[in-house]
C-alpha cells in the first residue's frame, strides 16, 4: 500500500500492509491530521518501512477479530504512537470513536491528539466556571481546541499569540482576551494550559493566583524552561505546575469530542488543507507557525477534499 514516509521529506512510497491484533480494527484511511511533535520530536532511527502518524480517519474495512469495536462500514475517527499516515491503519479498538455520517472524516482526522489534549488538560484543571484561564500557543492545535473548551467550561479565556494576525478566529472561538504573550497579562490567572514552554512557561508561572496550577502541555518553542523561583517569591507566586501528559486508551474522550463537532459544538479549526502530494508543504507550515490550528491531509481516495476548509495554506 502506500504510505507518507520520511526520506527525508514527507514522500508516497510503498510500504507492507499493517496485520491487525486480535482487538485492532483496519481501516482505510480518508484523512489524516498532522501534529507538532509527530514532525518536531520524531524519535531517530526508525526503519524505512516505518509509517508514522498518529490521527487519522476513515472506513473500518476488517473490524477486530475478537467481535468488539465497530463493524465493517462504519466511519470512525483514530489514534496510534504510529501508522497513520497510509491508506490503511491498525487501530486498538479502544482508541477510535464512531463518526456520524452527517460529519466530514477531515474535520474528525483533526481532533484525536489535539483535542484528546485539550480537553484531558481543561479537565485537569479543575472548576474553572468563572475563573481567569491563559491558553499559551492558542493560534496552534491544542490551543485552538483549549480555548473553546475552557470557554465551554465557563472560564475568563485569556489567549496568548505570537502577533495579531495569529489571534484571527480565536475571539470567535471563545477567547475573552488576546494578548501578545504571558508578559502582557494586566492580572493573575487561576489556570494555565501551557503549549509553548521555555520563557512563556516561566512568565505565565509568575502570574498565578495564589492557589492556581499551570498544566505544562508542550514545548513548542522547543526552549528549555528556566523557573527563577527567588523571583517568583519576590513576587508573591504561590502556584504549581503540573507536568500534562495525554491519557490512552482515549475513545470515550474522541467520542465525546466527535459528539460536540457533530452538533456544532466544536469547530475543528482546520487552517490548511489538502492532498498527501503536498504534505511536505503542510508539515512545513506547521512547523513554521503559519497554519491557524490543524493541518488536514486528505488521501486519494477521499471524495471530501473540499469540505470543511480550503485547499492549501491558510494565514501565511
Ligand atoms: N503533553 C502531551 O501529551 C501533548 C499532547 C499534544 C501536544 N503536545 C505538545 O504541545 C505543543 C503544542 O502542540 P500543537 O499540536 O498545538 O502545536 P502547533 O499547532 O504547532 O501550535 C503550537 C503553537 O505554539 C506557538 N509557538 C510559540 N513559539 C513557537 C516556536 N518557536 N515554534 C513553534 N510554535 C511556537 C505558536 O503560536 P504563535 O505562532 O501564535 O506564537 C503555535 O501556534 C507541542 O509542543 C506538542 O508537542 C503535548
Amino acid at each position: 500500500m502506500k504510505a507518507l514516509i520520511f526520506n527525508p521529506e514527507l514522500t508516497i512510497g510503498d510500504v507492507p500492509e499493517p496485520e491487525p491484533g486480535p482487538s485492532q480494527a483496519l481501516v482505510q484511511v480518508q484523512a489524516v491530521a498532522l501534529n507538532f511533535g509527530e514532525l518536531a520530536y520524531r524519535p531517530e532511527g526508525l526503519g524505512p518501512d516505518h509509517v508514522s502518524g498518529w490521527d487519522a480517519a476513515g472506513i473500518v474495512v476488517r473490524a477486530a477479530a475478537d467481535g468488539t469495536g465497530p463493524l465493517e462500514g462504519t466511519r470512525v475517527a483514530t489514534f496510534g504512537w504510529s501508522g497513520a499516515w497510509a491508506e490503511r491503519r491498525v487501530v486498538d479498538v479502544g482508541d477510535l470513536a464512531v463518526v456520524p455520517d452527517h460529519v466530514d472524516l477531515g474535520a474528525a482526522a483533526a481532533l484525536p491528539v489535539a483535542g484528546t489534549t485539550a480537553l484531558q488538560a481543561v479537565r485537569r484543571l479543575g472548576p474553572i466556571r468563572g475563573r481567569r484561564v491563559l491558553v499559551t500557543g492558542a493560534s496552534g492545535g491544542v490551543g485552538r481546541f483549549a480555548v473553546q473548551l475552557a470557554a465551554r467550561a465557563g472560564a475568563h479565556v485569556i489567549a496568548s499569540v505570537g502577533s495579531p494576525e495569529r489571534g484571527a478566529g480565536l475571539a470567535a472561538a471563545g477567547a475573552a482576551e488576546i494578548v501578545l504573550g504571558p508578559e502582557r497579562l494586566r492580572d493573575r490567572v487561576y489556570g494555565v494550559l501551557d503549549n509553548v514552554g521555555g520563557s512563556q512557561l516561566a512568565e505565565a508561572f509568575l502570574r498565578l493566583e495564589d492557589d492556581g496550577v499551570v498544566q505544562a502541555i508542550g514545548k513548542a518553542s522547543r526552549e528549555p524552561t528556566v523557573i527563577d523561583f527567588e523571583l517568583a517569591r519576590v513576587r508573591s507566586a504561590r502556584g504549581r505546575i503540573e507536568n500534562f501528559n495525554i491519557s490512552v486508551p482515549l475513545g470515550d474522550d474522541l467520542d465525546h469530542l466527535v459528539s460536540l463537532l457533530a452538533a456544532g459544538k466544536l469547530d475543528p479549526q482546520i487552517g490548511w488543507r489538502g492532498p498527501w502530494d503536498r504534505a511536505t508543504e503542510a508539515a512545513r507550515a506547521l512547523l513554521n507557525r503559519r497554519v491557524a490550528g490543524k493541518a488536514v491531509i486528505d488521501l486519494p481516495s477521499s471524495n471530501s477534499s473540499n469540505a470543511g476548509g480550503e485547499d492549501g495554506p491558510v494565514g501565511s
